[in-house]
């Protein structure tokens, strides 16, 4: 793949034509190549809380913004005064909580940093804040997309809340109580505390490890577990998470090498999700990759890595697009999702029942997204949107 730049959403003006296409942090084409950017387009990105698009391309035009909304009707969703302003304030909303957890988890990590002690209250509260704003929003592409969208920043924090995120919906959907939901959200928000012990200049690095650096990362599991337990007095079910999250299920981990279910449950979502997380974003001693080659990565040479039955769940978790629900692709049609594609979980296999006219279309063509390019997802479609329902029971 050639070489991708970034670039912020701030920096992107409706007008603008790129050689390329511009991609989101899944490789999704967010405007294909030579196609003027419009503001509709442009919004549609805000809403989908994105903080920054790729291309390996180079603005070759402004255009003027006048001619495009001549040629480019706006998407229902942008001229529907009333609807887009609920839409904004709904990704306003969770980019608020997303980055306010941020502040607050980095703001209790520098406390301890510093040498002042922690106060287990404090992870509490936040904790049940996580659990209410998470457990209350039932659409979660919202949190997947927040999560896979996300920028850089500092990586410890961004880490925590991502994983808490992942933690709590992979709690949820293998059907975990409030109360152990509450202790999940704890041993997330700590599992990694120990890091902190570890010396900034090798948490910190840029190039690859030496052994004896990697040995020493190799100790934080240690240490949260004795922050946990001792500092903070908390349950043995979340110090276990602290001390066991980098053990494997064939028994590969550190630090005890622990096998099957020897590693506590809590401690087995969490090597999965920890995984998940660690791979799609930068770090100093492996590649940042995308979200569908980290599955393909937890899928392939992972799997036996991890606990195959909450791997199920997390897989099917991922599916963002579940079998038999709507999406509008990008050339306006609306198709029903008949397959989830599990290296590519943002790219699933569609039928075409409705075409760029909204009229319903039998038969319609079956698509395997993945092999696609050009087409994508622009939005989900709700049952109760497509007014008269298609005509369409076959899958
Ligand atoms: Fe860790």
């Amino acid at each position: 793949m050639p070489e991708m730049k970034r670039i912020p959403l701030s920096d992107l003006r409706p007008g603008m034509v790129f050689d390329k296409s511009l991609f989101d942090n899944n490789y999704n084409i967010v405007l294909p190549a030579r196609k003027p950017l419009d503001r509709a387009t442009l919004g549609m990105l805000y809403n989908r809380g994105l903080s920054e698009v790729q291309t390996a391309g180079e603005i070759v035009e402004v255009v003027d913004e006048s001619k495009i909304k001549a040629s480019q009707p706006q998407p229902s969703t942008e001229t529907d005064p009333h609807k887009k302003v609920v839409i904004d304030k709904e990704a306003a909303k969770h980019i608020e909580f997303y980055k306010n957890a941020i502040a607050k988890v980095n703001a209790l990590y520098q406390k301890y940093k510093r040498g002042e002690s922690l106060d287990a209250n404090q992870f509490q509260q936040l904790a049940h804040e996580f659990v209410n704003t998470i457990m209350g929003e039932k659409k979660i592409e919202v949190w997947i997309n927040l999560i896979n969208a996300a920028g850089r920043g500092d990586y410890l924090s961004l880490h925590i809340v991502n994983t808490t995120i992942l933690a709590l919906l992979l709690g949820k959907k293998l059907g975990y109580s409030a109360v152990k939901l509450i202790n999940l959200a704890m041993a997330a928000l700590l599992f990694d505390i120990g890091m902190l012990k570890v010396p900034t200049y090798i948490v910190e690095k840029e190039e690859k490890l030496t052994p004896e650096e990697f040995n020493q990362i190799k100790t934080h599991p240690i240490y949260s577990y004795q922050v946990i337990s001792r500092e903070l007095n908390l349950p043995v079910e979340i110090a276990r998470v602290g001390l066991e999250h980098h053990e494997r299920f064939d028994g590969t981990g550190y630090p005890r090498r622990l096998k099957g279910q020897e590693i506590s449950e809590m401690s087995r979502i969490m090597a999965i999700v920890d995984t998940y997380e660690a791979v799609t974003k930068n770090r100093s001693y492996r590649e940042k990759k995308e979200s569908y080659d980290a599955m393909r990565l937890i899928l392939g040479e992972g799997s036996r890595k991890f606990d195959p039955d909450i791997l199920k769940v997390f897989l099917s978790l991922m599916s963002v697009y579940p079998v038999g629900s709507y999406v509008q692709l990008n050339n306006k049609c609306i198709a029903r999702v008949v397959a989830s594609d599990s290296v590519s979980p943002f790219r699933p296999t569609v039928k075409i029942v409705r075409d760029e006219f909204g009229d319903t279309v039998e038969n319609g063509e079956i698509i395997r997204l993945s092999k696609e390019p050009d087409l994508y997802i622009v939005k989900v479609v709700y049952s109760n949107e497509i007014q008269s329902g298609p005509n369409d029971s076959t899958p």
